[in-house]
């Protein structure tokens, strides 16, 4: 093993994690860093963790019940870690006094949820089977879940993915695109990390689920340049708005159910986001997309299963290094 793996990444430890009902200590042996760009394989936890999927599928279904927007938070979750360098869970990092993580970057602040259902999560799995399943590849298999949980169809995940040592708010800032692109800027918001066009408008269709903050599309209710937009849906959404504080359907139709609503929506002038509307009427490929998805229902349902396989599977680059994170908040070597 080469100088820097031993120097960095070999530690002796002992942790406490705290789950369902009292708190458990745990104790963690060596461990070493491994290249984060290894290849993804399916089953991966059969043997070494053969609970894995039921535990994360227990937990997810726990906190969906009694909040199903919860379903909606980690889908998202799962996408803001993919664009930022791959699927390494860099979004889970809590800052420090000597670390920036990307929970305060522009697309994550004051926005992003369901980091207490990962922790329970990794908690209940670091009893079950220390060091052994990545907080990535919880938020991949989690993702999965909440659509499943919000009647889309499931697929298999594919698994090994490794947690970073570090995380890019500066990243999480350019990559992740924002809510007032138009379809230019989408289109190569996915295409630099080698999504296509057809990507991009499958997977905006995960806003057929969760809410918004009046805040994030304000610009278009105060007479902004807003043609495409259904006038009651502007009159409603301006009375919504009135306090700025509150939260808006994406999918005002069926919020809670992952169906092809979102691209009915958008025929209608009734995308919440400019860049949802802007698929139905700023492009005509895009466009075309979109009306395929209204006329065939599980057309999106079995693309959108394969487009998240092809964002799950995002890698970091090449060389770089991850681990198996034992508190999904902080990398190993600060696990104390
Ligand atoms: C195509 C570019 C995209 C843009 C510009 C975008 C932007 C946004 C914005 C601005 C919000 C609301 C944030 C807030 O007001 O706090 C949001 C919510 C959401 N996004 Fe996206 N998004 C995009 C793609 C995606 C993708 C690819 C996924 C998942 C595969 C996704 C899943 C979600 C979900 C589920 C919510 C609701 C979250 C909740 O209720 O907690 N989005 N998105």
């Amino acid at each position: 093993m080469a100088p820097f793996l031993a120097s960095f990444c070999i530690m002796v430890l002992s942790f406490s994690v705290t789950f369902a009902s009292g708190n458990i200590v745990a104790n963690k042996s060596e461990e070493t860093c491994i290249d984060a760009s290894i290849v993804l394989s399916f089953g991966l936890y059969q043997n070494s963790c053969p609970e894995a999927e039921a535990i994360i599928f227990s937990w997810v279904e726990s906190a969906v019940s009694p909040d199903p927007r919860m379903a909606a938070s980690l889908l998202r979750l799962h996408f803001h870690d993919c664009f930022v360098n791959g699927c390494d869970a860099s979004v889970l990092l809590d800052d420090t006094p000597n670390f920036t993580g990307e929970k305060t970057a522009a697309p994550n602040l004051n926005s992003l949820r369901g980091f207490e259902v990962i922790d329970s999560i990794k908690a209940d799995l670091e009893y079950t089977c220390p060091q052994t399943v990545s907080c990535a590849d919880i938020l991949a298999i989690a993702a999965r879940d909440s659509v499943v949980l919000s009647g889309g169809l499931g697929w298999q995940v594919q698994m090994g993915r490794k947690d970073s040592l570090t995380a890019s708010k500066t990243a999480a800032n350019n990559n992740i695109p924002g809510p007032n692109s138009n379809v230019a800027t989408l289109v190569s918001n996915f295409q630099n990390l080698g999504l296509s066009l057809q990507d991009m408008v499958t997977l905006s269709g995960a806003h057929t689920i969760g809410k918004a903050r009046c805040a994030t599309f304000n610009s278009r209710l105060n007479g902004g340049n807003n043609p495409d937009m259904n006038l009651d849906f502007l009159q409603s959404l301006q009375q919504l708005c009135s306090v700025n504080t509150t939260l808006a359907n994406l999918d005002d139709m069926s919020p809670s159910t992952f169906d092809n609503q979102y691209y009915v929506n958008l025929l209608s002038g009734k995308g919440l986001l400019v860049s949802d509307q802007v698929l139905a009427t700023g492009d005509d490929n895009t466009r075309e997309i979109v009306q395929n998805y209204v006329d065939d229902p599980s057309a999106f349902l079995e693309d959108f299963k394969n487009s998240m396989l092809k964002m799950g599977s995002l890698a970091p680059p090449t060389g770089t290094k991850g681990e198996i994170r034992v508190n999904c908040r902080v990398v190993n070597q600060f696990n104390y």
